[in-house]
């Protein structure tokens, strides 16, 4: 908000010169003819904005926290609608229409905030104190903008300063929200020490309805779709779903705002419908479990094709070898898959392995193929969820409501195997359904009981 707002200094203050001869002296009398530009209430909504970030970036794990994720995306697109206007700068236009903008995207925050206000009372006072500041800031610039109209009139020195401003602007957004750094191009990052958040958590637009479902972020996106989230729930039974939601942001995920739906099927269940919670999205296609049989489906959301490839015939399905702790079987998730840096992996048991964990490559060609095997000794039934980083499998256990522990892994470059890790993830609902790594932010996107989760991963 507080980049918007400067651009109202484009307007610049028409000035009448008269001149007067007084003897020899001569004077210049400068007159303002129009009422002076309210520079200061500029300020205002640019001090009001700045420290309204930084009260509510301090506030994590709320909903003003996601809130605030989803006015910095705001905020992040108008400043590229702010400097693709620059580029495309053609006098009085620029200006009148970058205030244009500045109003929609005012009214679509708003919009957030009081969707936001709606779905929660946690720190609504808060909540109301932002609304209400927002409020006072839209007010503030159309005042500003009615001033403007009647002063249009853009200099060249102005906008120089406007950008300026902007990458300060830019600078202190970039410090306020530090988003997860990669630490490097291929796989050196570190041995995974510690998951700490979550970093968001929040239900989705379904609320309770459905305790089974996926989300996450494509890992390997096609352009114009890196900021995209996706959100699959078990509408049936669940175990079986049979659309993906798609969304163009984080807050819009949250908040539930237009969504786009991808149908495999209008039925539900029915061939090749979702079977199952732990799928992932690579390239534009879902991977899960096909309904009823022990293959593998690629879901091509561009085309809505499907394409398979089986499984071996002794693979667990339909709840053979499903994830479990003591009492407990979570349906239908005899097979997870999972991204890392290198693409896709099926994992799941077979009973000439005994029932323990398999590794599989999925080559993620079309028709998908199955690469490298790799067979582990964990028994599927005594893991909660798995996912793999940087080609190691990492397994969960139930430890109690609170907490759940990443105790195993599998490093698939070494065939090294560990029963020793005490990693703990702390719990916001009791049981984890769906749990992935997304090799793009290091987060780990988690499905808990309906809420939809993320934590970051801490390497050394
Ligand atoms: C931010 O927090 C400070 C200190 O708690 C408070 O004085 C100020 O009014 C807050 N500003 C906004 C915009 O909420
Ligand atoms: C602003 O930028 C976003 C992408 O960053 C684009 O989708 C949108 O159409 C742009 N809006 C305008 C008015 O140019
Ligand atoms: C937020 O909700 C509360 C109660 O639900 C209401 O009193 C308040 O006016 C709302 N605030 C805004 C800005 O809509
Ligand atoms: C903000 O951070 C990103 C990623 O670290 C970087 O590419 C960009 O140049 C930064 N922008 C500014 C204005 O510092
Ligand atoms: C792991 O992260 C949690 C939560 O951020 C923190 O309390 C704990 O001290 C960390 N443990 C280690 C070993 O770094
Ligand atoms: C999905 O279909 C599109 C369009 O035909 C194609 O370019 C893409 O490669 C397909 N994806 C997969 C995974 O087959």
């Amino acid at each position: 908000m507080s980049q918007a707002n400067i651009f109202i200094l484009m307007a610049a203050i028409p000035l009448i010169f008269s001149q007067s001869a007084r003897g020899k002296d001569c004077v210049c009398e400068l007159q303002n003819s129009d009422p002076a530009f309210p520079e200061n209430k500029l300020n205002n909504v640019e001090f009001t904005a700045t420290q309204c970030t930084e009260n509510i970036t301090s506030e994590k794990m709320t909903e003003i926290d996601r809130l605030v994720l989803g006015l910095q995306h705001r905020i992040r697109q108008l400043l590229e609608n702010v400097s693709m206007l620059e580029r495309e700068d053609n006098g009085n236009l620029y200006a009148a229409v970058s205030l244009r903008i500045i109003e929609l995207e005012l009214t679509e925050i708003q919009d957030l905030l009081d969707k936001l206000n709606r779905t929660t009372n946690n720190y609504q006072q808060l909540s109301v104190k932002a609304a209400t500041e927002l409020q006072d800031m839209e007010e503030t610039m159309s005042e500003l903008e009615n001033f403007d109209q009647t002063q249009v009139m853009v200099k060249q020195r102005e906008n120089q300063r406007i950008k300026r401003d902007l990458n300060r602007c830019k600078e202190d957004l970039n410090s306020t929200s530090p988003s997860p750094t990669l630490i490097s191009g291929h796989c050196g990052l570190g041995r995974m020490v510690n998951v700490s958040g979550p970093k968001t958590y929040s239900l989705t637009v379904y609320g309770t309805s459905y305790s089974f479902g996926a989300w996450g972020r494509d890992a390997n996106p096609g352009p114009g779709d890196e900021n995209k989230y996706w959100l699959v729930v078990l509408s049936s039974s669940n175990a079986y779903g049979h659309f993906i939601r798609q969304y163009n942001s984080l807050s819009t995920t949250i908040l539930g705002i237009v969504p786009t739906d991808t149908y495999i099927s209008s039925s539900n269940p029915t061939t090749n419908t979702i079977q199952g919670s732990n799928m992932v999205v690579y390239a534009n296609a879902l991977y899960y479990n096909c309904y009823n049989t022990y293959s593998v489906c690629q879901f091509n959301m561009t085309t809505r094709a499907v394409s398979t490839v089986a499984l071996p015939s002794d693979t667990g399905y339909n709840n053979k070898f499903p994830f479990a702790h003591l009492g407990t079987t979570y349906s239908y998730t005899d097979m997870d898959f999972t991204t890392d840096e290198s693409g896709v992996y099926v994992i799941y048991a077979t009973t000439s392995n005994f029932g323990n964990v398999i590794i599989t490559k999925v080559e993620t060609s079309n028709p998908p193929v199955l690469g490298q095997t790799w067979t582990t000794s964990l028994h599927k039934k005594t893991a909660t969820n798995t996912f793999m980083v940087c080609g190691v499998l990492y397994a969960t256990r139930y430890l109690d409501k609170e907490i759940e522990e990443i105790f195993y892994s599998y490093d698939t470059k070494t065939n090294e195997e560990r029963y020793d890790l005490k990693i703990n993830i702390k719990k916001m609902q009791t049981n984890i359904k769906y749990m992935n790594y997304d090799p793009r932010d290091h987060l780990l996107y988690v499905y808990s009981d309906a809420y939809i989760v993320t934590y970051e991963i801490m390497f050394t």
